[in-house]
Protein backbone atom coordinates (compact mmCIF):
# COMPACT_ATOMS: atom_id res chain seq x y z
CA UNK A 1 0.00 0.00 0.00
CA UNK A 2 1.62 3.30 -0.78
CA UNK A 3 2.06 5.23 2.45
CA UNK A 4 1.13 9.29 2.34
CA UNK A 5 3.64 11.43 3.09
CA UNK A 6 3.02 12.94 6.71
CA UNK A 7 1.41 16.34 6.72
CA UNK A 8 1.08 18.37 9.57
CA UNK A 9 -3.19 19.34 10.17
CA UNK A 10 -1.74 22.78 11.47
CA UNK A 11 -1.77 24.11 8.03
CA UNK A 12 -5.79 23.83 8.47
CA UNK A 13 -6.22 25.43 11.74
CA UNK A 14 -3.97 28.50 10.31
CA UNK A 15 -6.27 29.23 7.77
CA UNK A 16 -9.34 29.08 9.92
CA UNK A 17 -7.54 31.54 12.07
CA UNK A 18 -7.36 33.50 8.69
CA UNK A 19 -10.67 34.44 8.63
CA UNK A 20 -10.82 35.14 12.29
CA UNK A 21 -7.88 37.19 12.14
CA UNK A 22 -9.65 39.17 8.99
CA UNK A 23 -12.82 39.22 10.94
CA UNK A 24 -11.11 40.88 14.09
CA UNK A 25 -9.49 43.57 12.12
CA UNK A 26 -11.98 44.44 9.73
CA UNK A 27 -14.46 45.07 12.82
CA UNK A 28 -11.85 47.03 14.90
CA UNK A 29 -11.25 49.57 12.00
CA UNK A 30 -15.51 49.48 11.46
CA UNK A 31 -15.31 50.97 15.14
CA UNK A 32 -12.38 52.90 14.52
CA UNK A 33 -10.67 51.04 17.80
CA UNK A 34 -7.20 52.46 16.57
CA UNK A 35 -7.65 55.93 15.81
CA UNK A 36 -8.06 56.58 20.22
CA UNK A 37 -5.06 54.33 20.82
CA UNK A 38 -2.38 57.25 19.72
CA UNK A 39 -2.13 57.14 23.33
CA UNK A 40 -2.47 54.51 25.70
CA UNK A 41 -6.18 53.20 27.47
CA UNK A 42 -7.49 50.64 29.61
CA UNK A 43 -10.46 48.81 27.92
CA UNK A 44 -12.94 50.39 30.11
CA UNK A 45 -11.61 53.84 29.20
CA UNK A 46 -11.68 52.84 25.47
CA UNK A 47 -15.54 51.27 25.62
CA UNK A 48 -16.63 54.98 27.47
CA UNK A 49 -15.08 56.72 24.50
CA UNK A 50 -16.39 54.30 22.15
CA UNK A 51 -19.59 53.59 23.86
CA UNK A 52 -19.20 49.95 23.63
CA UNK A 53 -19.34 46.82 26.10
CA UNK A 54 -16.41 47.00 28.12
CA UNK A 55 -16.55 43.34 28.36
CA UNK A 56 -16.48 42.39 24.61
CA UNK A 57 -14.22 45.01 23.66
CA UNK A 58 -11.39 44.09 25.99
CA UNK A 59 -11.98 40.40 24.39
CA UNK A 60 -11.19 42.39 20.83
CA UNK A 61 -8.53 44.14 22.14
CA UNK A 62 -6.62 41.12 24.00
CA UNK A 63 -7.00 39.28 20.61
CA UNK A 64 -5.47 42.58 18.72
CA UNK A 65 -2.65 42.17 21.03
CA UNK A 66 -1.91 38.97 20.44
CA UNK A 67 -2.08 39.55 16.86
CA UNK A 68 0.40 42.35 16.93
CA UNK A 69 -1.89 45.15 16.06
CA UNK A 70 -1.19 46.50 19.60
CA UNK A 71 0.44 46.35 22.55
CA UNK A 72 -0.62 45.58 25.99
CA UNK A 73 1.28 46.95 29.34
CA UNK A 74 -0.63 46.42 32.14
CA UNK A 75 -4.10 46.57 31.29
CA UNK A 76 -3.29 49.49 28.88
CA UNK A 77 -3.39 49.00 25.18
CA UNK A 78 -1.52 51.55 22.55
CA UNK A 79 -0.97 51.37 18.79
CA UNK A 80 2.00 49.02 17.56
CA UNK A 81 3.87 50.65 14.71
CA UNK A 82 1.54 49.62 11.90
CA UNK A 83 -1.51 50.09 13.53
CA UNK A 84 -0.13 53.99 14.19
CA UNK A 85 0.79 53.89 10.06
CA UNK A 86 -2.08 52.42 8.54
CA UNK A 87 -5.41 52.29 10.90
CA UNK A 88 -5.18 55.56 12.63
CA UNK A 89 -7.51 58.34 10.49
CA UNK A 90 -6.15 61.29 9.76
CA UNK A 91 -2.67 59.41 8.88
CA UNK A 92 -1.44 59.87 5.08
CA UNK A 93 -1.03 56.19 4.98
CA UNK A 94 -4.84 55.74 6.41
CA UNK A 95 -6.29 51.81 5.20
CA UNK A 96 -9.36 51.86 7.34
CA UNK A 97 -11.62 52.77 4.88
CA UNK A 98 -10.68 49.90 3.29
CA UNK A 99 -11.00 47.72 5.55
CA UNK A 100 -14.12 48.89 6.93
CA UNK A 101 -15.70 48.61 3.24
CA UNK A 102 -14.20 44.76 3.86
CA UNK A 103 -16.33 44.77 6.86
CA UNK A 104 -19.68 46.13 5.17
CA UNK A 105 -19.37 43.41 2.19
CA UNK A 106 -18.64 40.55 4.87
CA UNK A 107 -22.00 39.70 4.34
CA UNK A 108 -21.36 38.58 0.20
CA UNK A 109 -18.95 36.00 1.92
CA UNK A 110 -21.42 34.64 4.00
CA UNK A 111 -23.56 34.09 0.72
CA UNK A 112 -20.33 32.04 -0.90
CA UNK A 113 -21.80 28.97 -0.69
CA UNK A 114 -25.31 30.12 -2.33
CA UNK A 115 -23.22 32.33 -5.15
CA UNK A 116 -21.66 28.41 -6.07
CA UNK A 117 -25.02 26.98 -6.94
CA UNK A 118 -26.41 29.96 -7.75
CA UNK A 119 -23.69 31.12 -10.82
CA UNK A 120 -23.12 34.77 -9.26
CA UNK A 121 -24.02 36.87 -6.38
CA UNK A 122 -26.83 36.18 -4.11
CA UNK A 123 -26.61 40.10 -3.53
CA UNK A 124 -24.74 42.11 -6.82
CA UNK A 125 -22.91 45.24 -6.47
CA UNK A 126 -25.68 47.42 -7.71
CA UNK A 127 -27.63 46.05 -4.26
CA UNK A 128 -24.20 46.99 -2.32
CA UNK A 129 -23.81 50.59 -4.38
CA UNK A 130 -27.73 51.65 -4.30
CA UNK A 131 -29.19 49.69 -1.27
CA UNK A 132 -26.74 49.11 1.87
CA UNK A 133 -26.75 52.32 3.31
CA UNK A 134 -23.32 54.10 3.83
CA UNK A 135 -22.07 51.37 1.63
CA UNK A 136 -20.63 53.42 -1.29
CA UNK A 137 -18.70 56.21 0.90
CA UNK A 138 -16.95 53.09 2.47
CA UNK A 139 -16.09 51.57 -0.87
CA UNK A 140 -15.33 54.27 -2.63
CA UNK A 141 -13.01 56.04 -0.03
CA UNK A 142 -11.81 52.35 0.52
CA UNK A 143 -10.67 52.51 -3.29
CA UNK A 144 -8.62 56.08 -2.41
CA UNK A 145 -6.71 54.24 0.25
CA UNK A 146 -5.05 51.21 -1.76
CA UNK A 147 -4.89 53.42 -5.38
CA UNK A 148 -2.45 56.52 -4.40
CA UNK A 149 0.78 54.42 -5.21
CA UNK A 150 -0.27 52.25 -7.46
CA UNK A 151 -1.72 55.50 -9.64
CA UNK A 152 0.85 57.38 -9.75
CA UNK A 153 2.71 54.75 -10.94
CA UNK A 154 0.54 54.03 -13.59
CA UNK A 155 0.19 58.07 -14.91
CA UNK A 156 3.76 57.47 -15.06
CA UNK A 157 4.19 54.54 -17.53
CA UNK A 158 1.68 55.42 -19.79
CA UNK A 159 3.44 58.54 -20.17
CA UNK A 160 0.80 60.88 -21.42
CA UNK A 161 1.40 63.72 -24.25
CA UNK A 162 0.89 67.14 -22.83
CA UNK A 163 -2.60 68.38 -22.70
CA UNK A 164 -4.32 64.78 -23.22
CA UNK A 165 -7.67 64.48 -22.49
CA UNK A 166 -8.38 61.76 -20.60
CA UNK A 167 -11.67 59.97 -19.74
CA UNK A 168 -12.11 57.96 -16.63
CA UNK A 169 -14.25 54.93 -16.55
CA UNK A 170 -15.98 53.97 -13.47
CA UNK A 171 -13.44 56.57 -12.12
CA UNK A 172 -14.72 56.05 -8.09
CA UNK A 173 -12.62 58.25 -5.38
CA UNK A 174 -10.85 60.01 -8.93
CA UNK A 175 -7.58 58.88 -7.61
CA UNK A 176 -5.92 57.90 -10.61
CA UNK A 177 -7.54 61.07 -12.83
CA UNK A 178 -5.62 62.57 -10.09
CA UNK A 179 -2.46 61.40 -10.69
CA UNK A 180 -2.48 61.65 -14.31
CA UNK A 181 -3.39 65.38 -13.76
CA UNK A 182 -0.55 66.08 -11.28
CA UNK A 183 1.84 64.46 -13.59
CA UNK A 184 0.99 67.07 -16.71
CA UNK A 185 -0.41 70.72 -15.52
CA UNK A 186 -2.27 70.40 -18.73
CA UNK A 187 -4.44 67.56 -18.60
CA UNK A 188 -8.23 67.72 -18.48
CA UNK A 189 -10.18 64.21 -17.10
CA UNK A 190 -13.59 63.67 -17.33
CA UNK A 191 -14.73 61.22 -14.45
CA UNK A 192 -17.90 58.56 -15.66
CA UNK A 193 -19.34 56.94 -12.97
CA UNK A 194 -22.74 56.26 -11.57
CA UNK A 195 -24.64 59.29 -9.61
CA UNK A 196 -24.38 57.81 -6.30
CA UNK A 197 -21.15 57.50 -6.44
CA UNK A 198 -20.14 60.90 -7.73
CA UNK A 199 -21.43 62.37 -4.64
CA UNK A 200 -18.48 61.14 -2.64
CA UNK A 201 -15.92 61.88 -5.85
CA UNK A 202 -16.96 65.10 -5.31
CA UNK A 203 -16.17 65.71 -1.75
CA UNK A 204 -12.68 63.34 -2.36
CA UNK A 205 -11.93 66.26 -5.11
CA UNK A 206 -12.76 69.08 -2.96
CA UNK A 207 -9.73 68.01 -0.89
CA UNK A 208 -7.50 68.71 -4.22
CA UNK A 209 -9.58 71.83 -5.60
CA UNK A 210 -6.15 72.89 -8.70
CA UNK A 211 -6.60 69.56 -9.74
CA UNK A 212 -10.38 69.35 -9.34
CA UNK A 213 -10.68 72.48 -11.53
CA UNK A 214 -9.34 70.25 -14.16
CA UNK A 215 -12.21 67.64 -13.96
CA UNK A 216 -15.53 67.25 -15.14
CA UNK A 217 -17.53 64.63 -13.89
CA UNK A 218 -20.06 62.42 -16.29
CA UNK A 219 -22.83 60.34 -14.54
CA UNK A 220 -23.64 57.44 -15.86
CA UNK A 221 -23.95 53.60 -16.45
CA UNK A 222 -20.86 52.22 -18.21
CA UNK A 223 -23.18 49.48 -19.63
CA UNK A 224 -24.93 51.52 -21.43
CA UNK A 225 -23.80 55.10 -21.81
CA UNK A 226 -22.01 56.24 -25.03
CA UNK A 227 -17.81 57.13 -24.42
CA UNK A 228 -18.45 59.71 -26.51
CA UNK A 229 -16.28 60.13 -30.41
CA UNK A 230 -13.15 60.63 -30.80
CA UNK A 231 -12.70 62.96 -28.15
CA UNK A 232 -10.23 61.58 -25.66
CA UNK A 233 -6.74 60.76 -26.35
CA UNK A 234 -6.62 58.00 -23.35
CA UNK A 235 -9.22 56.50 -21.92
CA UNK A 236 -8.70 54.56 -18.62
CA UNK A 237 -10.45 51.30 -17.27
CA UNK A 238 -9.02 50.78 -13.73
CA UNK A 239 -10.56 48.21 -11.55
CA UNK A 240 -13.78 47.71 -13.32
CA UNK A 241 -13.45 44.76 -15.93
CA UNK A 242 -13.08 42.48 -12.37
CA UNK A 243 -16.42 43.42 -11.93
CA UNK A 244 -18.04 42.22 -14.68
CA UNK A 245 -18.66 39.71 -17.35
CA UNK A 246 -16.21 39.11 -20.65
CA UNK A 247 -19.41 40.42 -23.00
CA UNK A 248 -19.71 43.44 -20.92
CA UNK A 249 -16.06 44.13 -20.88
CA UNK A 250 -15.78 43.53 -24.62
CA UNK A 251 -18.24 45.98 -25.17
CA UNK A 252 -16.27 48.42 -22.72
CA UNK A 253 -13.40 47.98 -24.80
CA UNK A 254 -15.32 48.80 -27.99
CA UNK A 255 -17.44 51.63 -26.71
CA UNK A 256 -13.41 53.13 -25.32
CA UNK A 257 -12.47 52.17 -29.18
CA UNK A 258 -15.45 54.61 -30.76
CA UNK A 259 -14.49 57.43 -27.86
CA UNK A 260 -10.64 57.64 -28.88
CA UNK A 261 -9.12 59.83 -30.97
CA UNK A 262 -7.17 57.92 -33.86
CA UNK A 263 -3.45 57.56 -32.25
CA UNK A 264 -5.01 57.18 -28.57
CA UNK A 265 -4.59 54.68 -26.27
CA UNK A 266 -6.50 52.60 -24.23
CA UNK A 267 -5.62 51.87 -20.66
CA UNK A 268 -7.04 48.71 -18.55
CA UNK A 269 -5.62 48.37 -15.09
CA UNK A 270 -6.54 45.28 -13.20
CA UNK A 271 -5.41 42.26 -11.14
CA UNK A 272 -4.50 39.63 -13.41
CA UNK A 273 -3.97 35.80 -13.76
CA UNK A 274 -1.12 34.18 -15.15
CA UNK A 275 -2.37 31.60 -17.84
CA UNK A 276 -2.96 28.94 -15.61
CA UNK A 277 -5.47 31.08 -13.14
CA UNK A 278 -3.85 29.71 -10.07
CA UNK A 279 -1.00 32.35 -9.93
CA UNK A 280 -0.77 34.92 -8.79
CA UNK A 281 -2.58 33.69 -5.02
CA UNK A 282 -3.88 37.29 -4.32
CA UNK A 283 -5.35 37.38 -7.70
CA UNK A 284 -7.03 33.71 -7.36
CA UNK A 285 -8.65 35.09 -4.39
CA UNK A 286 -9.95 38.28 -5.43
CA UNK A 287 -11.91 36.04 -8.06
CA UNK A 288 -13.72 34.79 -5.27
CA UNK A 289 -14.12 37.78 -3.61
CA UNK A 290 -15.97 38.87 -6.88
CA UNK A 291 -17.74 35.50 -7.20
CA UNK A 292 -19.29 36.59 -3.80
CA UNK A 293 -20.53 40.05 -4.99
CA UNK A 294 -20.63 40.74 -8.60
CA UNK A 295 -23.15 39.07 -11.57
CA UNK A 296 -20.51 38.20 -13.92
CA UNK A 297 -16.86 39.39 -12.94
CA UNK A 298 -14.12 37.57 -11.90
CA UNK A 299 -10.00 37.84 -12.11
CA UNK A 300 -9.27 37.53 -16.02
CA UNK A 301 -6.00 37.14 -17.53
CA UNK A 302 -3.71 39.45 -19.52
CA UNK A 303 -3.95 36.97 -22.10
CA UNK A 304 -7.76 37.56 -22.46
CA UNK A 305 -7.68 40.92 -21.91
CA UNK A 306 -5.17 40.65 -24.90
CA UNK A 307 -7.83 38.83 -26.75
CA UNK A 308 -10.60 41.02 -26.36
CA UNK A 309 -8.54 44.07 -26.93
CA UNK A 310 -7.35 42.87 -30.31
CA UNK A 311 -10.63 42.20 -31.39
CA UNK A 312 -11.44 45.27 -31.19
CA UNK A 313 -9.15 46.74 -33.33
CA UNK A 314 -6.59 47.98 -30.80
CA UNK A 315 -2.56 47.32 -31.93
CA UNK A 316 0.70 47.70 -30.62
CA UNK A 317 -0.40 46.19 -26.58
CA UNK A 318 1.86 46.38 -24.12
CA UNK A 319 1.67 44.90 -20.70
CA UNK A 320 3.46 46.57 -17.48
CA UNK A 321 3.25 44.74 -13.67
CA UNK A 322 2.61 47.72 -11.32
CA UNK A 323 3.86 47.87 -7.76
CA UNK A 324 5.52 44.72 -8.10
CA UNK A 325 6.88 44.28 -4.42
CA UNK A 326 3.47 44.21 -3.06
CA UNK A 327 1.03 41.79 -2.12
CA UNK A 328 -1.63 42.91 -4.33
CA UNK A 329 0.28 44.11 -7.44
CA UNK A 330 -1.36 44.19 -10.56
CA UNK A 331 -1.32 44.95 -13.85
CA UNK A 332 -2.12 47.25 -17.14
CA UNK A 333 -2.41 46.54 -20.57
CA UNK A 334 -2.39 49.42 -23.37
CA UNK A 335 -3.47 49.20 -26.63
CA UNK A 336 -2.93 51.92 -29.36
CA UNK A 337 -6.03 52.74 -32.02
CA UNK A 338 -4.92 53.39 -35.43
CA UNK A 339 -4.44 56.54 -36.85
C1 LIG B 1 -13.58 48.95 -7.95
S1 LIG B 1 -14.11 50.60 -8.23
C2 LIG B 1 -12.75 51.24 -9.18
C3 LIG B 1 -12.58 52.72 -8.98
C4 LIG B 1 -11.37 53.35 -9.71
N1 LIG B 1 -11.44 53.18 -11.14
C5 LIG B 1 -10.09 52.77 -9.18
O1 LIG B 1 -9.40 52.05 -9.89
O2 LIG B 1 -9.75 53.08 -8.02
C6 LIG B 1 -15.37 50.35 -9.46
C7 LIG B 1 -16.07 51.66 -9.84
O3 LIG B 1 -17.00 51.37 -10.88
C8 LIG B 1 -18.21 52.08 -10.61
N2 LIG B 1 -19.32 51.37 -11.26
C9 LIG B 1 -19.82 50.16 -10.97
N3 LIG B 1 -20.82 49.85 -11.81
C10 LIG B 1 -20.95 50.92 -12.64
C11 LIG B 1 -21.80 51.21 -13.75
N4 LIG B 1 -22.73 50.32 -14.15
N5 LIG B 1 -21.66 52.39 -14.38
C12 LIG B 1 -20.71 53.29 -13.99
N6 LIG B 1 -19.86 53.06 -12.95
C13 LIG B 1 -19.99 51.89 -12.29
C14 LIG B 1 -18.32 52.07 -9.10
O4 LIG B 1 -19.19 53.10 -8.66
C15 LIG B 1 -16.87 52.28 -8.70
O5 LIG B 1 -16.57 53.64 -8.62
Amino acid sequence: MKTLPSVSSDRLIDEIMGYRKAKILMVAAYLDVFTPLVSPKSSDELARTLALDARALEILLDALAAMGYLRKRGWHYANAPISSLYLVRGQPGYMGDNLKYQEMIWDAWGDLKHSLSKGGAVRPLEYWLLRRKGFTQEYIRGMDNIARGPAAEVAARVAPSPGARLLDVGAGPGTYSLAFLRADPEMTATLLDLPSTLKVTRKVLAEHPRLAARTRLKAGNYRDASFGREEYDLVLLSHITHDESPEVNRRLIEQSMSALKPGGRIIIHDFMLDAGRVAPVFGALFSVHMLAYTEGGRTYTAGEYAKWLRRAGFRRLKNHRIAVKSRNSSRIIIGVKDR
